[in-house]
């Protein structure tokens, strides 16, 4: 699988899950957009070292996705500079976990305009350009917990639950134009979103993962590559869960 000649942009990539597609992707020869919200200067410019090192174009754009302007600023920033876009990666994405009783309207809000809210902002900026080129991938990552809930989370669990109903749709509509549109669904995977767990939690979530390990960033990356590869081409609409056989 390679990536030769294709552009991809990646939302929130200055960390965890979105470097580790960036990375992964440029080693297989892609050109890497991507977007950041409050990384410092100097990691923004390592990571852009990083990808330059590894031979392809690269560079990062200051965004907050959850904004539909300033989304559709910078996609059309990114086009002028690559000149292209082949793969778009929605990564993006916060958690504000409370029970229901105790969720503000607040946490509701944000959680579902930063992780959903902000995949439309994104598909729209951009489907003008997969359209005219009649071909395009766009990847999702939402999560497990959009698949079967989890107390706790249920303003995170309907924004990625959305965002599976949003791409089912998308790979409905926009599949005649050999566009695709497909959902990378994570368990449980080590990350600054999962640090914030207690050492005892990240036990019970362990205890349920029949390959017996908690996931890696590169675990997710590996699937990226393979939907933004030419490998895929026959796959859209669909959901796959790299959780390590936690929910089968
Ligand atoms: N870590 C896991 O176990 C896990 C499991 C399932 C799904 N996911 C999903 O994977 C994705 C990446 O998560 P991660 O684990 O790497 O967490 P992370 O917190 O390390 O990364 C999230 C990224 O999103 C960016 N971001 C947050 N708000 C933003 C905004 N308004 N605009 C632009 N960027 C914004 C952050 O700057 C960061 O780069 C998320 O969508 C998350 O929901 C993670």
């Amino acid at each position: 699988m390679n990536l030769y000649g294709k552009t991809i942009l990646i939302t929130g990539a200055s960390q965890g899950i979105g470097k580790a597609i960036a990375v992964k992707l440029a080693e297989a020869g892609g050109h890497i957009a991507f977007t950041y919200l409050s990384a410092n200067q100097s990691d923004i410019m390592n990571l852009e070292e990083t990808l330059r090192n590894l031979g392809v174009k690269t560079r990062g754009f200051h965004l907050d996705v959850s904004d539909f302007t300033s989304t559709a600023k910078v996609v059309q920033d990114i086009l002028q500079t690559f000149g292209s876009l082949d793969v778009l990666i929605n990564n993006a994405g916060i958690t504000r976990d409370n029970l229901l009783l105790r969720m503000s309207e607040a946490d509701w809000d944000v959680v579902l305009n930063v992780n959903l809210k902000s995949v439309f902002n994104m598909v729209k900026a951009s489907m003008q350009t997969f359209l005219k080129q009649r071909n395009g991938s766009i990847i999702n990552i939402a999560s497990v917990v959009g698949i079967r809930g989890n107390a706790g989370q249920a303003n995170y669990a309907a924004s990625k639950a959305g965002i599976i109903g949003f791409t089912k749709s998308i790979a409905l509509e926009l599949g005649s134009r050999n566009i695709r549109a497909n959902v990378i669904a994570p368990g449980f995977i080590a990350s600054a979103m999962t640090d914030k767990l207690s050492g005892p939690l990240q036990e019970v979530w362990k205890k349920n993962i029949p390959l017996n390990r908690i996931g890696l960033p590169k675990d997710v990356a590996d699937c990226a590559l393979f939907l933004a590869s030419d490998a895929s081409n026959y796959i859209t609409g669909q959901v796959i869960q790299v959780d390590g056989g936690m929910l089968t």
